[in-house]
């Protein structure tokens, strides 16, 4: 009876993804703030800021005088022809809102965009260094992610020359890049992106682009991959520039051959999207000036860090254009980032996250660095890694 119950119990293949290790660092500084200690998080990819005024408004009056109910599968109609306005002034773009999907943050726009355009067995490029989930979301959905590690020859991303010799190795069918991308806060430049697009196009690749971190550009205006393909997937999200994470909102631009899977999709695995956070979604395109307000702000910290960092003995850097991130290169001081940032978390009391999760073999060499958070935190973590290194 008990090896029957066993049995029933196995979980499935597909379930063994491996760990977020972040989460590792988290638990270990709260443990360490549990015993009184300070800590400076930078480990985690947040805003530290709450969502637009306006935002909150509109939820709380919403909390009052509506029902809340289920709301059409693809998205409140304000909310999508809002998003579809938002290219127009963003980009220049004339977007159908019929083309705009609402989410339940951009993970659930990864898993729709997988499902709807790739079979079990599909194999689909990732960019290494890159946000893991790609990589596991694919896996859990049965699909193969092939990860391309990218270089300074093409700014830290795949390039269309690189996919395409992948592609005669064995056939791909889908392509993934973010830009600015995660963990390195390195973006493409239009060129790149439109000949990417181009190339992946001829040889039949979906190109999926998470566009998540747009809006937190530093050295350049990131470009939309919407702009060079109607048969590129666009995911978005209200979790990075809104400062709207635990909303779980997000939205796609899907072509128009996907649009009904989509849909068909998204009313089986979740009906509608949270009701209140599209509410709330919809009034956050009111903040502009508090969110430019926040994206300043991540702009001084980026500047503190890039001139403060070199002089506490932490000096390679991959180019920080966009996000809130710093990649540093640390193989100066050791080839396991996962053992060099528990030691920085214990003697220093800074909480970072090792690059073995977004690159599990060269990621040894790197530490991830957030700066979404206060800048006196900041000035502060320069301080105390300097100290940790000398
Ligand atoms: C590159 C990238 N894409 C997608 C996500 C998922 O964001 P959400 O589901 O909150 O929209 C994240 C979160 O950190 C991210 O860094």
């Amino acid at each position: 009876m008990l090896d029957r119950a066993k049995n029933l119990l196995q979980p499935s293949h597909r379930s063994g993804v491996p760990p977020f290790m972040v989460m590792d660092v988290v638990a270990a500084a709260a443990r360490l703030e549990a015993q009184g200690q300070r800590v400076i998080h930078m480990e985690v990819g947040q805003p530290s800021a709450p969502p637009p005024a306006k935002a909150i408004a509109a939820a709380r009056a919403a909390l009052d005088e509506a029902a809340l109910g289920y709301t059409e599968t693809l998205g409140i109609s304000s909310l999508r022809g809002r998003i579809a306005r938002a290219y127009s002034e963003w980009h220049g773009l004339d977007l159908d809102p019929a083309r705009i999907v609402v989410t339940t943050g951009s993970s659930a726009a990864f898993i729709l965009a997988f499902l709807a355009a790739f079979e079990a067995g599909d194999r689909v490029a990732v960019p290494l260094p890159g946000y893991p989930p790609y990589r596991h979301i694919l896996s859990a959905l049965g699909c193969e992610a092939v990860g391309i590690e990218t270089t300074a020859a093409t700014r830290w991303a795949i390039d269309g020359e690189t996919l395409l010799a992948q592609h005669r190795v064995r056939q791909l069918k889908g392509v993934i890049v973010g830009s600015p991308a995660n963990p390195s806060g390195t973006m493409m430049t239009a060129s790149a992106l439109a000949d990417l697009i181009a190339r992946a196009g001829e040889a039949g690749i979906t190109v999926i682009s998470d566009e998540i971190y747009h809006g937190l550009d530093y050295a350049f205006r990131p470009e939309c991959a919407a702009r060079f393909s109607s048969d590129a997937i666009v995911i978005n999200s209200f979790s990075k520039y809104f400062c709207m994470t635990g909303w779980r909102i997000g939205w796609m631009v899907v072509p128009p051959s996907l649009l009904r899977p989509v849909e068909r999709l998204q009313q089986n695995l979740a009906i509608s999207v949270p009701t209140l956070s599209q509410i709330a979604a919809e009034a956050a395109f009111e903040g502009r000036e508090e969110l430019e307000n926040v994206r300043r702000g991540y702009e001084e910290n980026r500047r503190l860090l890039l001139e403060g960092l070199p002089q506490a003995g932490l000096d390679t850097f991959l180019p920080a254009d966009g996000a809130f991130y710093l990649y540093a290169d640390v193989s100066r001081f050791c080839d396991d980032s996962f053992a060099f940032a528990s030691l920085m978390l214990q003697e220093a009391g800074v909480a970072v996250t090792p690059g073995v999760d977004f690159d599990p073999q060269r990621g040894r060499r790197y530490l991830r660095l957030c700066y979404a958070g206060l800048r006196a935190d900041m000035q502060e973590a320069i301080e105390r890694i300097g100290h940790f290194l000398r």
